[in-house]
């Protein structure tokens, strides 16, 4: 197969990603971690730089970003919104316009898609989305990468998500899922079904990957799960919605009654952090010896440096 050519490319929601380009670059960060394994630090970033814009706090996204650039010779800058004029007193297209002279590569987390979007559109670099309330587009490699770490490839799998059916890493699932034939179960209270456009746009690539869909309120779903993964109930910005969410929720927390459902004894436990330990996932869960989830954290190190790699050096050939 034809090595794919990312170089130049913006991530904003996987959904114009192609399955092989997907595999590429999984592929490549495995190899990564592997080169990090061994203690290698070429410094493929050289004179490169990165804008690191974030509306929202970010632990994870933040310092893979920035760890992963710097270390090889890049220089991110990380700019919040107390410090740069985004869509407050300039707008976004002119932020982009200006960063796009200065920056290789321009990184967004925050509120809306359409910003990440802008910021692509005018900014002639390549813009990686570290979240908005849409899309975790980052997180879903580094999710699929650990799955595939524990049982191999992803295709023919079942994993299922557990808790906000609607929330941005849900949506980024599901949208990996369907491109690489990974059967995707969604288990959520019906007020917090995924989006049904985006449903049905999943089902059209499940149908070519060979993966399936499905979408219940019913815990007993996670029965034959290779994975289960679940999420905070309440997400950045919905903070106002959290006693309704808690009480929507609570039935579905993740804990080691719920993971016995599966009937599978080498079932994983996913959370894409940060958890709230006793709510949406015990303790004994993610601390106990079925969780992969630190793992999955230091995956996203890897998968973001191979999505830069990718993106502004044409990766590793
Ligand atoms: N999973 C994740 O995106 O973590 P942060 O919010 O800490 O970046
Ligand atoms: N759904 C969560 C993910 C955090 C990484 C949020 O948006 O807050």
């Amino acid at each position: 197969m034809k090595t794919p050519n990312l170089q130049g490319r913006s991530l904003l929601t996987l959904l114009d990603y192609s399955p092989e380009e997907i595999r590429y670059l999984l592929d490549l960060a495995k190899q990564v971690k592997e080169e990090a394994r061994a203690g290698k630090k070429p410094m493929r970033f050289s004179g490169l730089s990165l804008a690191l814009l974030f509306e929202k706090r970010s632990t994870r996204t933040r310092c893979a970003f920035e760890t992963a650039f710097g270390e090889e010779g890049g220089h991110p800058v990380f700019l919040s919104t107390a410090d740069i004029q985004l869509g407050a007193k300039e707008s976004v297209e002119d932020t982009a316009r200006v960063l796009g002279r200065m920056f290789s590569a321009i990184q967004f987390r925050g509120f809306k898609q359409s910003t990440v979007e802008a910021l692509a559109a005018h900014s002639g670099v390549p813009v990686y989305n570290g979240l908005t309330d849409s899309f975790h587009p980052t997180q879903a490699l580094a999710d699929i990468m650990t799955l595939e770490e524990s049982f191999g490839p992803g295709k023919g799998l079942t994993l299922c998500f557990v808790g906000d059916g609607r929330n941005n890493v849900a949506r980024s699932l599901m949208v990996i899922c369907s491109k690489l034939g990974i059967h995707f179960t969604v288990i959520t209270p019906a007020a917090l079904n995924p989006d049904p456009a985006l449903f049905e746009r999943c089902g059209v690539l499940a149908s070519e990957s060979g993966a399936r869909l499905h979408v219940t309120n019913d815990t007993a779903a996670v029965s034959g799960a290779r994975a289960v993964y679940t999420d905070v109930w309440t997400s950045m910005g919905e903070e106002d919605k959290k006693a309704e969410r808690t009480a929507l929720l609570s039935p579905y927390q993740v804990n080691a009654a719920l993971m016995a459902k599966t009937g599978k004894s080498d079932a994983i436990f996913l959370h894409c952090l940060p958890a709230v330990k006793g709510e949406e996932v015990t303790a004994e869960v993610i601390d106990g010896p079925q969780s992969r989830a630190w793992d999955e954290a230091e995956n996203r190190k890897h998968t973001i440096k191979a999505l830069m790699l990718a993106t502004l050096t044409g990766g590793v050939r």
